[in-house]
């Protein structure tokens, strides 16, 4: 590979709050070490029709307090098929940039991962959603921000739980795995944590309630990762009213607030490490790997491990959870 002259940024995929953060630190990094920066407007779609802006180092003046991306997002179907693909690889070579700096999720870094070997073109991936799914990082981008939320959201509703003797199932977000719905249980006091990596192996709802769940209590929170697997809030709800009437069960759906809001100190400062890491791996001349961090160390993730390989649930964590719900 030549060296790099010019370097693409786009953000795909959920918003995570410290995209912005990594926006700066890629920037600024790239800058101070002679290269040439080109924001990439809506990810992979902006990419495709030729959304594309300089950026020097006031544009990112300012953000790295702020939630969402300046460059914007959006899930793009148009480059998943080869037609699209082929239309973004002419865009970059039209504008002149010899490599991406792609800010997302497992979508996101699937698609940077197909298009990267399809035209043999250097993609640096750094870990960008809530949900801390991606395989080879302990932590992603806005993830913590997202617990915090989560955290706080659930300490309010305690208030309800508590004073009318409810039980609630609050849903939170994490398409297809349990971190936010496991590490948030843990950091509120909950009950149980509902959680698509181990819905196949045990009824949760059956356990929790056989096992004599509000024994020592008036109230009861149980939060649920919203997925197809666990069929979310609202179903295990409509079970707890068929299965045990005596239960008095509301349901509350966090949604779209867990994505919004500043990020705390923990994203800010991992999305610049990420940031200035993405840089130095293009100049090491690393290419089609993930910048990730692990025992706060940062390392190079293939493409191939980041996206593809399931990244487990701590069991400890689970056992945690369950001792200290009795
Ligand atoms: O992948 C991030 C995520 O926030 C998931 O946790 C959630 O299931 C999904 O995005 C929601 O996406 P959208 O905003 O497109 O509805």
């Amino acid at each position: 590979m030549g060296t790099v002259k010019c370097i693409g940024i786009l953000t795909s995929g959920g918003d995570a709050p410290g995209m912005n953060a990594a926006i700066r630190a890629v920037t600024r990094s790239a800058i101070y070490n002679g290269i040439e920066v080109k924001g990439i407007y809506h990810g992979y779609r902006g990419l495709i029709s030729g959304e594309i802006k300089p950026f020097k180092t006031e544009n990112v003046s300012n953000i790295i307090q702020q939630g969402g991306t300046i460059l914007k997002t959006a899930r793009c179907k148009e480059f998943q098929t080869p037609e699209g693909r082929q239309l973004a690889y002419e865009t970059l070579r039209n504008e002149g940039i010899d490599a991406l700096v792609v800010i997302g999720g497992d979508g996101s870094l699937t698609g940077a991962r197909i298009f990267a070997q399809e035209f043999d073109y250097p993609i640096i991936g750094l870990p960008g959603t809530i949900d801390n799914d991606l395989y080879g990082t302990d932590l992603t981008i806005g993830y913590d921000t997202a617990l915090n939320t989560i955290m706080e959201a659930v300490d309010k509703i305690r208030d309800t739980a508590s004073s009318h003797e409810r039980l609630f199932f609050i849903e939170v977000m994490g398409r297809d795995a349990g971190f936010l719905a496991l590490n948030g249980a843990i950091a509120t006091g909950c009950e149980a944590a509902i959680i698509p990596e181990i819905y196949t192996e045990i009824d949760q709802l059956k356990e929790l309630v056989e096992n004599g769940f509000r024994k020592s209590k008036n109230s009861s929170i149980v939060l649920v990762a919203e997925s197809p697997t666990t069929g979310g809030a609202m179903q295990l709800a409509e079970r707890v009213k068929n299965e045990y009437p005596q239960y008095d069960v509301r349901v509350t759906i966090l949604g779209h607030i867990q994505r919004g809001g500043s990020p705390s100190a923990q994203d800010r400062i991992l999305a610049s490490r990420l940031g200035a890491a993405a840089i130095d791996a293009l100049l090491e001349g690393q290419r089609n790997v993930m910048v990730g961090i692990r025992n706060d160390e940062i390392v190079y993730v293939p493409f191939s491990k980041a996206v593809k390989q399931d990244k487990p649930i701590n069991r400890e964590l689970l056992d945690t959870l369950r001792r200290l719900s009795i």
